[in-house]
């Protein structure tokens, strides 16, 4: 039996995040540049969103570029951003041929001109398709981003929009860069590494985490079926005993 087997596709997660992680090590290993890790790693990028949305997940998040990554050296920065423009050329007809939404969150005008206008070209070309949606968190911090919430409600309690008490898990969900998202279902970091770094703080409250040692660039669809799996064996409870569940 093959690994996709082993799946309910009556039980996805409806959500999946991921931090791609390991890039730079799995050149290191290699003897290459870290930018020659960033570029497998698309490839990595591409078979996960293709397997995804063949698999029937409906939401994917990719942690692409965090706030923090800014202060790595100015080339790799560089690199990166050439290769989300480079990307999103070359993958808008793998977009369009698998029924993919593009979507973004993060500080997007922090992006350069360029890579901006790409991203919201790609968003606006494929605003209408419905199998999956595929959102890039670039520039993007989970406390930047509750700071902004909280930022956008004070000044609609301020204008009498909204008032204090009416304050509630919905409100802060519609003012989130995530409104339109579900809660994550299964949250995947690769690379060994067992954090969180800032990734999407609020809406990871009661997904299932799961830590691979695989790098990035060596991510594939089984590595993903994998992961699928695992969640598929954990029992949900949501702050519920086991015996209300079953
Ligand atoms: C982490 O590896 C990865 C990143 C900071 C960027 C992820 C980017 C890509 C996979 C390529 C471009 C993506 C798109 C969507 C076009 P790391 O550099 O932190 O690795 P390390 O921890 O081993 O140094």
């Amino acid at each position: 039996m093959s690994l996709i087997e082993h799946i309910h596709t009556d039980y996805l997660p409806k959500h999946i995040a991921i931090i791609m992680d390991g890039n730079g090590r799995w050149a290191k290993q290699k003897g290459l540049l870290r930018t020659v890790g960033h570029e497998n790693g698309t490839k990595s990028v591409r078979q996960t969103v293709e397997s995804s949305a063949e698999l029937g997940i409906k939401n994917l998040t990719l942690y692409a570029f965090s706030t923090e990554n800014w202060n790595r050296p100015k080339l790799e920065v560089q690199t990166l951003m050439k290769l989300l423009v480079s990307s999103l050329k070359k993958e808008i007809k793998t977009l369009q041929k698998n029924d993919i939404k593009l979507n973004a969150i993060g500080c997007l005008n922090e992006l350069p001109q360029k890579a901006q206008k790409e991203l919201l070209e790609v968003i606006e070309k494929t605003k209408n398709n419905n199998r999956m949606c595929l959102t890039l968190a670039l520039s993007y911090g989970s406390r930047e981003e509750l700071i902004n919430t909280v930022k956008k409600i004070s000044i609609k309690v301020k204008n009498n929009i909204i008032s204090p008490e009416n304050i509630d898990e919905s409100v802060i969900n519609e003012h989130l860069y995530t409104q339109n998202l579900p809660d994550v279902d299964l949250l995947i970091r690769t690379s060994g590494e067992q954090r969180i770094s800032n990734f999407l703080l609020w809406q990871i409250a009661y997904a299932e985490l799961y830590f691979t040692k695989v790098l990035w660039p060596d991510f594939t669809k089984e590595h993903l079926y994998e992961a699928i799996i695992e969640y598929q064996k954990r029992e949900r409870r949501f702050g519920k005993t086991s015996e209300q569940i079953n």
